[in-house]
């Protein structure tokens, strides 16, 4: 067997240890699924063996499902019958060996999660190690699925209802004290006892036989809406589960389901009730969205799957960050914090001192949080180094831009740095709004060129979009991809363009609900439909955070640089009012949608029902729900038309790491497969002719849906 030993010790008892020899991980993967069952056959059948150990030889016990397997799977169409057929194996291998008739104990030395937390649970007992980093949990809800090897059906038979509830809605992971103190353990012990323990309860003659098992077992529970402290239970969390995601979720609504419907049944019977609400989870498109976005794509993303191959790795050592404003500093932080040294610029000592201040603030919080030691926030707040002096730029080996957004000063900053770097050290610019090729032009090697555009609070923000400009080499985007690695950060490639692809569709969102607060839509149906939507915030409080300023000066730049060939967007005269008639420029400038009333909480202006006044119709929240995400999906295809965009992935990822654009939907892109790309044509032909030419597809899109393929299959 290739990922599990089998050790039989002289007194009878056997030694599973799970050994992943592809991965630092144990998975639960094919492969292992079926060396574990061909294990739990030769130990029931030979009679030398008493009971098993089950333990691990990595730091980890056991992750969850190895998700690679599904890529495949969701790009040819998952059906419910493959999703079947995916939980199956695990499941029917975990009740053979809870009811092979030897006893199995788990020597939990490690995590285990998802998939490996089910195995924990299918063993007759549990012992683990008292490590904090040794968390149990089942956090499949939060990919969209629930736990599809028969971990709704023990965790509620072995901790009840309640508890099982809470733990999987919440998808969280528990310290060993705590799965202890829950029931979800049977004892804590030092490591170096961990398998010895394991050997004690063995020896005890432990019966192996499960308490669901027994004749005549009936938890409290199944007597279903009969018992009236349960009734009441399951009545609220239903509801509770909905209101929490929005009905956007199906995951959480078929977790209470399994749960509900599989205690009041016979073990057996509760299993395939799980099995049928995980194969509707996982043949669905949300599961399917987050998955292939947040874990499939994002991993491959994170492990530079755009990095043009045959150039040699170049590690940065020592990065070079020209402004230390609010993006200058988090970038210097995100760097010192990835072991690199950083070089600080700005104009004067006391701004550069103030990017480097920002740093130690952000540790002293980490500090606090016992995210680091202070040692460790010592050794990063020393990698920063502030200055006036462009001579300190000599020895970096990447510089990044983050002055003001105004290109004198760029190209004047881009000339001096310029004059002191090595020949061959790249420059990076973090404009959000300045075409790329154009800044270039101030730097005499425009071949090393290339825009990594960060979001902020840097610190937070998973995405970095890097941006080719028309000069820009295949060996610079290898090495801004390396240093996006070395941060920890997941790296998009998107082509030059006015806003680039992220600012760009962002741009739509805020225009579009500027539009409907023009139309007389009621300022709170608006935002309360974007967020039912998924969106993070809404609109209008979205505008007020950047300002109502960037949007217009970006449309201005743009109007004085294409001249007609620009059209306005629909909100300019939301935003010209706002501006100029209302004085009110967002919450930076003391109010905007919003007021932001000293110590209380912010809410709509009430001069708004003045300055736009509702409409006597409203629409249907369905509509304009539709409304604020197509705008942003057909934008996206935009992109991919113009080849802004290389790749549907990097629409996907943008969107949802960039601004938040739902997980459910899977991104941008993703919801265009999702509603069909047929139905989103159609559906947005139908918005453009009752709202503008702006929701029109175009010829490109059309064919694509007429020829009947949608992005990703
Ligand atoms: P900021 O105003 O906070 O910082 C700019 C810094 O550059 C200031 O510390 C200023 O003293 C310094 N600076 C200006 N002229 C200089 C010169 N000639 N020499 C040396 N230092 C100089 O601005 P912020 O927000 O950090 O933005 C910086 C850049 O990042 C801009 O290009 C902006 O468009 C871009 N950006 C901003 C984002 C945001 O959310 N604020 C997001 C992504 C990109």
């Amino acid at each position: 067997m290739k990922h599990i030993k089998l050790d039989i010790e002289a007194d009878g008892i056997a030694v599973l240890t799970l050994d992943n020899a592809d991965e630092s991980m144990n998975l639960v993967s094919p492969e292992f699924i079926s060396e574990f069952a061909e294990a739990i056959e030769m130990i029931a059948a030979d009679d030398a063996i008493k009971g098993t150990i089950v333990t691990s030889a990595k730091p980890a016990f056991m992750a969850g499902a190895d998700l690679k397997f599904l890529g495949a799977a969701f790009d040819k169409g998952m059906t419910v019958k493959d999703a079947l057929a995916f939980r199956q194996a695990p499941s029917d291998m975990h009740r053979r060996m809870e009811t092979c008739g030897k006893p199995f104990v788990a020597a939990i030395n490690g995590l285990a999660l998802g998939g490996g937390c089910e195995l924990v649970l299918s063993c007759h007992y549990r012992v683990i190690v008292d490590d904090p980093k040794a968390v149990v949990g089942l956090p499949e809800v939060n990919v969209g699925l629930l736990p599809g090897s028969g971990g709704t059906q023990r965790l509620p038979r072995m901790v009840g209802v309640e508890r099982a509830l809470s733990m999987l809605l919440g998808g969280e992971s528990v310290p060993p004290a705590e799965a202890l103190a829950r029931g979800i353990v049977d004892e804590v012990v030092p490591a170096a006892d961990l398998l010895e323990a394991a050997r004690r309860w063995l020896r005890g003659n432990p019966d192996p036989l499960r308490e669901w098992d027994r004749k005549g077992y009936k938890p409290p529970e199944a007597l279903g809406l009969l018992n009236l402290k349960l009734a009441q239970h399951f009545t609220m969390a239903g509801p509770a589960a909905s209101a929490k995601t929005l009905h956007n979720y199906p995951a959480p609504i078929a977790i209470v389901s399994s749960v509900f419907e599989g205690i009041q049944l016979p073990f057996d019977a509760g299993l395939r009730i799980e099995g049928k609400h995980f194969a509707r989870l996982l043949s669905g498109p949300v599961a399917r969205n987050i998955i292939r976005t947040t874990f499939l794509n994002k991993g491959k993303a994170d492990r530079l799957s755009r990095r043009p191959a045959g150039i040699p790795k170049s590690p940065v050592k020592t990065l070079g960050v020209l402004g230390a404003g609010m993006m200058g500093a988090g970038i210097a932080h995100v760097a010192a914090a990835g072991g690199i040294d950083v070089i600080l610029l700005d104009a004067t000592m006391e701004q550069a001192e103030k990017g480097k201040a920002y740093s130690a603030s952000l540790l002293s919080r980490d500090v606090e949080r016992k995210r680091r030691t202070q040692a460790q926030a010592d050794a990063v707040l020393a990698r920063i180094s502030p200055t006036v002096d462009y001579a300190d730029m000599a020895g970096v080996d990447l510089v990044i831009e983050a002055v003001f957004e105004d290109t004198a000063i760029k190209a004047d900053v881009t000339a001096r740095a310029a004059a002191v770097i090595p020949a061959a050290t790249p420059f990076a610019s973090n404009t959000s709004t300045l075409p790329i090729s154009g800044l270039a032009e101030a730097f005499e090697r425009p071949a090393d060129f290339i825009g990594l555009h960060f979001f902020s609070p840097v610190d937070r923000m998973p995405l970095v979009e890097v941006i080719l400009g028309k000069k820009t080499s295949e060996a610079t985007l290898a090495r801004a991809l390396d240093f996006v690695g070395q941060i920890r950060k997941t790296p998009i490639v998107v082509n030059d363009s006015r806003g680039f692809y992220t600012s760009r569709v962002f741009q739509t969102f805020i225009h579009e609900g500027m539009a409907l607060l023009q139309e007389g839509v009621a300022p709170a149906l608006i935002e309360n439909a974007a967020k039912q939507a998924g969106m993070p915030v809404g609109p209008l409080a979205v505008t007020d955070e950047v300002t109502i300023e960037l949007p217009m000066r970006i449309a201005k730049q743009a109007e004085a640089e294409m001249g007609t060939a620009y059209k306005l967007p629909v909100s300019y005269d939301v935003m010209r009012r706002m501006l100029d008639e209302f004085r009110r420029p967002g919450r930076k400038g003391g109010g905007g949608f919003y007021d932001y009333p000293e110590g209380g909480r912010k809410h709509l202006w009430t001069g708004l029902k003045d300055a736009f006044p509702a409409a006597a119709e409203q629409p249907d929240v369905e509509e304009v729900k539709k409304r604020i995400l197509y705008i942003q999906a057909l934008e996206t295809a935009r992109c991919l038309e113009e080849g802004v965009l290389a790749d549907p992935v990097d629409g996907d990822l943008g969107s949802v790491l960039g601004w938040g654009f739902p997980t459910y939907a899977g991104g941008t892109i993703s919801l265009i497969d999702t509603v069909g790309l047929p139905e989103f044509v159609a559906e947005c032909d139908s918005l453009a002719q009752r709202f503008g030419a702006r929701f029109l597809p175009s010829d490109w899109l059309r064919q694509k849906a007429a020829a009947g393929s949608g992005f990703y299959s």
